[in-house]
C-alpha cells in the first residue's frame, strides 16, 4: 500500500515513519512535510537510503503539492500542525492555516481521490479542561481553550462533516501528551531535559499543578496505525498514556534523572488560558483497536533523558536560530524568566500525584 504521511518530519510522524518502514515492509511512505521550525530532516535520517521512503517538500495548505501527493497514495496519516499551544498566543492565524485550512485542503484532495482511509491525529486538548475528577470520553463535547486546540477541533469537525457528506472514510485519534527523543525543546518535558543539562532554569507556569497524562512517544505511534487498521470509519479513539503527573512532579522527576538539583525549577507567570487537567478514557481504543500504552512513564524518561544526553549536537542545532528568538520572546526579559526575579506564586508542597499506574 501506498501510504501519505503529512508533517513527517516532526515529533510524533518521524516516530511514526521510522516504525512504520520497519514493521511493514509491504508499504510504500510518501512525507509531505514543508519543514517549518519545528520540522526536521535529521529526525529521518536512517530512513533517506530506503526505497520505500520517500520525501518531499510541501505544506498541507498548498493545493497542487497536496494534489500532487495525494494522487498517488492510497492511505492517508495527518500529522501536520501547528502544535504549540504557547506559540499560538502569538500566532494565531499560522494555527488556523495549518490545522483548518491544511486539513481541508488534505480531505478534499482525498474525497477527490477516493482514498481508502484518513487518519486525522488530533489531541486531547479538543475536550478542554478537567476538574479534579473524571475523564474525557470520545463523546465528551469539545470545549477547545486554546487558539491551537480550537483549531485541532475545528479540523476534527471538518473530518467529521467530510465522512457524513462525502463518505470520506476518515478516523480521528486524540492523543494525551506525547514524549520521547526528537521531541522540540520548546514542549514541557524537552525544555526541562535540555535546560538542566545545561544548567539553566527551568520555568514552571503557574502553581505547577496542573496535570497532565503522559504518553511514550512510541505508545502513541502503535496507537494511530491501530486506528489506521482497525477503527471503525468515521470513529474517534482516545489514546492516553494512564500516566497523570502534576507538572511540579514531572518538573521534579525530569531533574532526578537527569542528576540537578530542584532549585533549578524557578516559578514563572501562568500560561493564559492554562487548562489545568486533562485525562482519557480509553477503553474504547482498547476494545475495539486492541490498543494499549506499554512504556511506564519511569522508564519511558529515563529512556528520553539518556537521547538528549547523547544528542547533543542535535540539541544545539535545534536550540538556535528561531528557537532563540521564541526563547527570549516568551520566557525573556521582561517576561518569564527576568533575571533575579523572585517566585510568582506560593511555593509548592509536597503533594501524592493525582494518579499513576
Ligand atoms: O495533550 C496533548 C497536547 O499536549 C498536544 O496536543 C500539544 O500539541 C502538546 O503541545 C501538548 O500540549 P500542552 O500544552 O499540555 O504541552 P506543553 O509541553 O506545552 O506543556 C505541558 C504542561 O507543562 C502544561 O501544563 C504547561 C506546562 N509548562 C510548559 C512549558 C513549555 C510549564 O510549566 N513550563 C513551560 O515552559
Amino acid at each position: 500500500m501506498k501510504l501519505l504521511v503529512t508533517g513527517g518530519c516532526g515529533f510524533i510522524g518521524s516516530d511514526f515513519i521510522r516504525w512504520i518502514l520497519d514493521a511493514r515492509p509491504d508499504l510504500q511512505v510518501t512525507n509531505l512535510d514543508s519543514l517549518t521550525y519545528a520540522g526536521n530532516l535529521e529526525n529521518l535520517a536512517e530512513c533517506e537510503a530506503n526505497p520505500r521512503y520517500r520525501f518531499v517538500r510541501g505544506s498541507v495548505a498548498d493545493a497542487d503539492a497536496v494534489d500532487a501527493a495525494v494522487r498517488e497514495a492510497e492511505g492517508i496519516v495527518h500529522f501536520a500542525a501547528e502544535s504549540h499551544v504557547d506559540r499560538s498566543l502569538y500566532g494565531p492565524v499560522d494555527f488556523a492555516r495549518t490545522n483548518v485550512e491544511g486539513t481541508v485542503v488534505l480531505l478534499e484532495a482525498a474525497r477527490r481521490h477516493r482514498l481508502r482511509r484518513f487518519v486525522l491525529v488530533s489531541t486531547d486538548e479538543v475536550y478542554g479542561s478537567l476538574a479534579e475528577e473524571g475523564t474525557f470520553t470520545e463523546s465528551s463535547p469539545l470545549a477547545p481553550s486554546s487558539a491551537y486546540s480550537a483549531t485541532k477541533a475545528a479540523g476534527d469537525l471538518m473530518a467529521l462533516a467530510y465522512r457524513r457528506t462525502f463518505g470520506l472514510d476518515v478516523v480521528i485519534t486524540r492523543g494525551s501528551n506525547t514524549y520521547g527523543p526528537h521531541q522540540y525543546p520548546e514542549k514541557f518535558i524537552p525544555l526541562f531535559i535540555t535546560n538542566a543539562l545545561e544548567d539553566r532554569p527551568c520555568p514552571l507556569y503557574g502553581d505547577g499543578r496542573n496535570v497532565r497524562d503522559w504518553l511514550y512517544v512510541r505508545d502513541h505511534t502503535r496507537g494511530i496505525w491501530a486506528a489506521f487498521e482497525g477503527g471503525r470509519s468515521g470513529e474517534v479513539y482516545n489514546l492516553g498514556g494512564g500516566n497523570e503527573r502534576r507538572n511540579v512532579d514531572v518538573a521534579r522527576a525530569v531533574l532526578r534523572a537527569v542528576g540537578r538539583p530542584e532549585s533549578l525549577i524557578q516559578h514563572v507567570a501562568d500560561r493564559p488560558g492554562h487548562d489545568r487537567r486533562y485525562a482519557l478514557d480509553t477503553r474504547k481504543a482498547r476494545a475495539e483497536l486492541g490498543w494499549a500504552p506499554d512504556i511506564p512513564f519511569e522508564r519511558g524518561l529515563s529512556d528520553t533523558v539518556a537521547w538528549y544526553r547523547d544528542h547533543a549536537e542535535w540539541v544545539r542545532r535545534v536550540k538556535s536560530g528561531d528557537y532563540r528568538t521564541y526563547y527570549e520572546r516568551h520566557y525573556g526579559i521582561g517576561n518569564r524568566l527576568e533575571p533575579g526575579a523572585r517566585s510568582l506564586e506560593p511555593e509548592i508542597q509536597d503533594e501524592k500525584p493525582t494518579s499513576s499506574t
